[in-house]
């Protein structure tokens, strides 16, 4: 069984998300999301999510490429969650391109994917936003 994990806030999920996480499975057999807390998001990413963590949960619960959500609430977990949940493949998107190699050094395969253009939970707020 291989096990793959990735982490993000997954707000207003869109097709870019969607993408992501179809992705992310093909490369295993278990799809863990590490989701960023509500508290997580506003201190360390300085971001107000529009839906709250239990509705983003739930939302990716019903996805079937998804086994598991655990929430996401430092920067420091990632290690622990490889070792906790027997993670062999880590993957995100590339706009943190090697931002995780470190934990190669656990075994752990990194795989950055290319993003999806033009889609970001961000612009579809600014774009909502101008009407
Ligand atoms: N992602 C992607 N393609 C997109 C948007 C997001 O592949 N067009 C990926 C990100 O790279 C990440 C995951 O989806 O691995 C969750 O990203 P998240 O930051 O929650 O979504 P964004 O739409 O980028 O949100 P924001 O605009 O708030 O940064």
């Amino acid at each position: 069984m291989r096990r793959v994990i990735t982490y993000g806030t997954f707000d207003l999920l869109h097709y870019g998300h969607i993408n992501l996480l179809r992705q992310a499975k093909a490369l295993g057999d278990y799809l863990i999301v590490a989701l960023s807390t509500d508290e997580f998001n506003w201190v360390e990413k300085h971001k107000k999510s529009y839906f709250p963590y239990e509705v983003r949960k739930q939302l990716l619960e019903a996805i079937r490429y998804v086994d598991l959500v655990i929430p996401e609430e430092s920067w420091e977990q990632k290690k622990t969650d490889a070792k906790e949940y027997h993670v062999d493949v880590f993957v995100i998107g590339d706009d943190w391109t090697g931002k995780f190699d470190f934990l190669k050094d656990q075994g752990v395969e990194v795989v950055y994917l290319p993003r999806t253009p033009e889609v970001s939970t961000t612009q579809i707020k600014q774009d909502l936003q101008q009407g």
